[in-house]
């Protein structure tokens, strides 16, 4: 992985084709410029113009932002609208009807069509079903199902009645299950009865169960299934229903429920530094004129285009882009049930080909797995296939190092496709830094410049400005239609976490940090400033893994670290203080195996350490403090050249130097 020095020199600047220039919706540096001075000279009537261009209003709005309450922010709130209508029957009566929607290839390679006239009618037939339960505007349900149309049709259904989603991706535990099941207050889960991936076949349904008899869910009123595999995975009558039964009857009319455009479509728990999983809440209408507005601008959508994110739906790059954004422009979209490594590595890039994707978007723990794949067996090498359909390339999730980024250029562009690096975050609910493709040069691991409009900027610890070429703090100094409205229950949390008092209170704190370059202001983010790690592209608190090894019966005490690792991005390393004495040998690797079980089953197996040290103690400063810095460096394997006099206990360095 290049590390930060190595970024801050790097030189290579790559164009998109003239062609492709001369078609885009945003097109060369002079528009992006007069759309970024559109902004700064009429900030509100910038965004205004853009939410009535965009989106259909029941009502239109006449307020467009209230700063009245910040941070606490709303955007153009007296207007009315619905989301789903939005995304689907807009698409039906501006002849997008019998265009497909929706290209689903399952795990084992069958290929489902859906058009936009088929997906509005099983939405409709759904949220009908889901009216039927007694479920109304503003109840929450909690999503739990695989990578699917039905997933999608069941986020969309509840958007259609007003319900507030709140999507856990199929990874987590039942234990996670049901914290997020109790903290959201949901009413309804809708799951499956399995997932299948990579060709087996895994618990979802049960798992639901599981979750539910943990206790405190008592909202919970009903379970609904899709029947994915057919399994048997138990009724609890009166509670359980399955989707098919739940629909056969409904009418597939459903009149949208008319909300405004503050009121809050989903919910989806991520990690912060401290505590339990955040529930970020957002809007539904300033976030729904993001998902359109970065389909346009960063992704060029146009009415051919064949688009393909591989999120999954439990995260927020699968709400954005995979379950508002493609649909809001009336896209053709591909959705990926199955993992890119099965039946063999070469599965992206042959459907890349079967489908003629135009527009391929996923994370650089893919790439950089798949170089190593594409690397250990030709025959899966991206180059032996037909690649010609695509015309843009996207990464998202965290840093891609230009090597991974040049594999991708050459390989899979084909040297012709420009690549945008969007830097975002589930709390910003859209791209917030990225090329525009057929704009902005682009400089492999760097996401350059902010989309017009958004305020981003680099600061010191009080809020002060840093000149270019200086490292500090990543910030937006103003508010944009598609942030985050709240932490949901957690106010305060959402006021400390986004918005500190050192800042000022009003200056949006991202929880990275960044650097500009000095020549061309272009933005490299340097990794979070906080205790959040990124697994694979996957957000994770560092307290979260250690509360869950310290509720094992065994463990006295544990800290964790991210160590930099080739293909995840970062790995977790755990440093583990047994309540016995320090196993050695054979006995701590079944220990340390089963500590990573417990973990997976605390909270799932995205969150198992990948090393995991035992010590008689942690080091420690004289009063009690966990010394994460020499932790960090002993995970990197690295010498610690610092000061340890403050150290308690210095010997124990030794101790922790080697991986068990
Ligand atoms: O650290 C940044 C990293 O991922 C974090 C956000 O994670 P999450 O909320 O799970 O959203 C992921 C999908 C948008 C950020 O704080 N990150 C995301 N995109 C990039 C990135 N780091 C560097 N470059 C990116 N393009």
């Amino acid at each position: 992985m290049a590390d930060i020095e190595t970024l801050k020199q790097e030189t290579r600047v790559f164009n998109a084709s003239d062609a492709f220039k001369e078609n885009a919706t945003i097109s060369g540096m002079d528009a992006y410029n007069a759309m970024c001075a559109d902004a700064a000279q009429d900030y509100e009537g910038f965004w205004a113009s853009l939410a009535r261009e965009n989106l259909e209003w029941k009502k239109p709005f006449t307020q467009i932002l209230d700063e009245s309450n910040a941070p606490f922010y709303k955007w153009f709130d007296d207007g009315l609208l619905n989301v789903s209508y939005n995304c689907l029957d807009r698409n039906l009566e501006n002849g997008n009807a019998d265009k497909i929607a929706v290209i689903f290839e399952a795990d084992g390679g069958q290929v489902t069509k859906v058009t936009y006239r088929e997906l509005h009618q099983q939405v409709c037939k759904f949220a009908n079903g889901l009216k039927s339960l007694g479920i109304k505007k503003s109840d929450r349900v909690v999503i739990y199902m695989p990578m699917s149309v039905e997933g999608i049709v069941a986020m969309q259904a509840c958007a259609r009645i007003g319900a507030t989603h709140s999507v856990v991706f199929g990874g987590f535990s039942a234990k996670s299950l049901q914290e997020r099941i109790i903290d959201a207050g949901a009413v309804t889960v809708i799951t499956a009865d399995q997932q299948v991936r990579g060709g087996k076949h895994l618990p979802l349904k049960i798992i639901v169960d599981e979750a539910l008899a943990l206790g405190g869910c008592e909202a919970v009123r009903n379970v609904i299934v899709y029947q994915r595999t057919g399994a048997d995975v138990g009724v609890t009558a009166g509670r359980d229903l399955l989707m098919s039964e739940l629909v056969a009857s409904q009418s597939d009319v459903c009149e949208p429920e008319w909300v405004s455009a503050e009121h809050p479509l989903f919910i989806l728990y991520t990690s912060g530094s401290t505590g339990t999983p955040k529930g970020v809440q957002h809007s539904s209408g300033g976030y729904l004129l993001w998902a359109m507005l970065t389909m346009k601008w960063t992704f060029d959508i146009k009415p051919d285009d064949i688009f393909w994110c591989t999120a999954d739906i439990g995260w927020v790059t699968g709400h954005t882009y995979i379950a508002y954004g493609p649909l809001a422009v009336g896209a053709t979209e591909i959705v990926f049930e199955g993992i890119p490594t099965f039946p063999n590595a070469g599965r992206f890039w042959d459907m890349i080909a079967r489908h003629k994707a135009t527009i391929f978007y996923t994370a650089p723990t893919a790439i950089r797995s798949l170089i190593k794949a594409a690397d250990a067996d030709e025959k899966i090498h991206p180059d032996r296939y037909d690649l010609s359909s695509l015309r843009l390339l996207g990464s998202v999730g965290e840093p891609i190092n230009p090597e991974a980024w040049m594999w991708y250029y050459k390989h899979i562009g084909r040297e012709n496709c420009p690549i945008v690096d969007t830097f975002w975050q589930t709390e910003t609910g859209g791209h917030m830094i990225t090329p525009l493709p057929g704009a902005t040069p682009m400089v492999p691991g760097s996401c350059t410049l902010p989309l017009p409009g958004i305020m981003a900027a680099i600061v010191d610890e009080t809020g002060a400005d840093l000149p270019n070429g200086q490292g500090g703090i990543l910030v937006v100094k103003r508010p944009w239609p598609s942030m985050i409205r709240t932490i949901w229950n957690d106010p305060e949390r959402f006021k400390k976490s986004y918005f500190p008092e050192e800042l000022g209170g009003k200056t949006y704190l991202a929880g990275d940090g960044a650097i500009r370059s000095a020549e061309t202001g272009n933005f490299t983010i340097t990794g979070r400033i906080d205790d959040v790690l990124n697994v694979s592209g996957h957000r994770m608190g560092t307290m979260e893994i250690e509360s869950a090894l310290v509720a094992h019966p065994l463990v006295a005490e544990a800290a964790v670290v991210g160590k930099p690792d080739e293909t995840t991005g970062e790995s977790i390393c755990a440093f583990v203080v047994l309540k016995r004495s320090r196993p050695t040998g054979d006995e701590a690797k079944q220990i340390a195996k089963e500590l990573r079980d417990w973990v997976a089953k605390e909270i799932g197996p995205i969150a198992k350490p990948k090393e995991i040290r035992f010590g008689d103690n942690l080091p420690k400063t004289r009063s009690g403090k966990i010394m994460r810095r020499l932790l960090r460096l002993l995970a990197k394997g690295e010498a610690i050249t610092q000061d340890i006099s403050t150290l308690e206990n210095p010997a124990i360095l030794d101790q922790l130097k080697d991986a068990q």
